[in-house]
């Protein structure tokens, strides 16, 4: 079969299911070379299907020999033309892998935020998991929430506030480099971001988890955010998504009082810039990594999901060299956000233009490469494999 790489704007419609295959086996054979480290033995991932959340799963896993409960929101195989997500083949993957070396890893593929999720993963870590979990991670990223209790459904917009913003961006599929211009939010769609990008969800699982007695006497929760710089901030930190991330931190501290009793705690993981589904379709965000990869790469500190999260769990979380701010969030961002490294990624931007976005003096390759790889394409070791499509129907997850 063929592996066709569709995109519309600068969202993939296609997949390679064996580069999938091969890119979590990369990420796995990162994480081995780095040697293994103590960290929790239970875990739970919520967006654990893509980028953060399955780097993280497979640090975790392959670091610290963690069991592991991923729940996602992907599909599968239905015809030759339509052969689900990335993130289905890669809870697949992750899963064979993980029970090839004596780990639990089960999936969960449905809506995080309903009712329903949250009652199997619960009835799954009372009878199946050992009866708690030490770790829960928080990784989601998505345009709708559909309110379990009132079934109103909300829609996330990318979008300033207060200011009408305009600048460059890249289109993937038409291969251009465009002016773009974003309107500022409405206060009702200020509102509908925060309600699904925001810390609620992330609350109503803490508060289900507890109730239900299965989170162990200790138990840590993360959840990731971005605060960027001025080069982002009209249309991120000071924009709708930056408002979903603010309110995260109300909801941290919501859930820090309610863990109190058990010790537990809960951090925001403030996160560097990377390649992801979610941060590709962000306006401008592209040419901001453009600028930064370059420099970033050039000067030896530029990192992908998982050395980014392997770094946070190994040498930070679970490790002795954490870096919390006065806020008390962890700072794993510090290496994109040295002012060095901003200053010559403003310079560098003020230089992108139709002529040499794609050009070495760019971190064009980079970015490009890491966008095929969500997808499976132009991954490093790809060996061409003949799969039918019965055959990807029958996968397991
Ligand atoms: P992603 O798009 O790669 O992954 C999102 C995950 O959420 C996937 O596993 C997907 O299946 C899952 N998901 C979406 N809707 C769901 C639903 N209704 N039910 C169950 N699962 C669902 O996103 P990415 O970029 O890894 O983002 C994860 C977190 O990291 C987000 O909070 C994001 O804001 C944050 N972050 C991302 C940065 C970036 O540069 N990409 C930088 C810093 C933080």
């Amino acid at each position: 079969m063929k592996f066709e790489h569709k995109l519309r704007g600068n969202v993939s419609f296609g997949v390679n299911p064996i580069g999938c295959k091969q890119e979590v086996l990369n990420q796995i054979n990162y994480v081995k070379e780095q040697g293994a480290y103590d960290g929790p033995k239970k875990v739970l991932i919520i967006g654990a299907s893509s980028s953060y959340g399955l780097a993280t799963r497979i640090s975790l896993a392959f670091g610290a020999k963690a069991d592991t409960i991923g729940v996602s929101f992907e599909k599968g195989p239905k015809s030759e033309k339509n052969l689900g997500t990335a993130g289905w083949y890669n809870n697949i993957y992750f899963k064979q892998f993980a029970e090839a070396e004596g780990l639990v890893a089960k999936n969960f593929v449905g809506d995080a935020f309903s009712h329903e999720s949250k009652a199997e993963v619960i009835e799954y870590i009372k009878n199946e998991f050992g009866g708690k979990v030490d770790l829960v991670v928080y990784s989601l990223a998505s345009g709708v929430r559909v309110d379990p209790d009132t079934g109103v459904r909300y829609n996330s917009v990318i979008k300033s506030i207060n200011q009408t913003v305009v600048g460059p961006h890249i289109d993937i599929s038409k291969h251009e480099f465009q002016e773009h211009t974003l309107e500022p939010a409405t206060e009702e769609e200020i509102a509908n971001t925060v309600k699904v990008m925001g810390g609620e969800d992330w609350q109503f699982w803490m508060e289900d988890l507890k109730e239900a007695g299965v989170l162990a006497d200790g138990v840590l929760t993360v959840n990731y955010s971005y605060l960027g710089s001025d080069l982002n901030r009209p249309y991120y930190g000071g924009g709708t998504l930056g408002r979903a991330k603010a309110d995260c931190e109300v909801k941290a501290a919501n859930i820090n009082a309610s863990l109190a009793d058990i010790n537990g705690k809960a951090t925001i993981v403030v996160a560097t810039a990377v390649t992801t589904k979610a941060s590709s379709v962000i306006p401008f965000f592209p040419v901001y990594c453009l600028g930064l990869y370059r420099v970033m790469e050039d000067n030896g500190t530029h990192e992908t999901p998982i050395m980014h999260q392997d770094r946070i769990y190994r040498t930070m979380l679970y490790g002795n060299a954490p870096e919390y701010d006065d806020e008390g969030r962890l700072r794993p961002d510090n290496w994109e956000l040295d002012p060095e490294v901003q200053a010559a990624t403003e310079a560098l931007i003020m230089t992108i233009d139709a002529d040499n976005f794609d050009s070495d003096k760019t971190g064009y390759a980079v970015f490009m490469k890491e966008f095929n790889n969500l997808s499976g394409f132009d991954v490093d070791n790809y060996v061409d494999e003949e799969v039918t499509l019965e055959e990807l129907m029958a996968l397991e997850y």
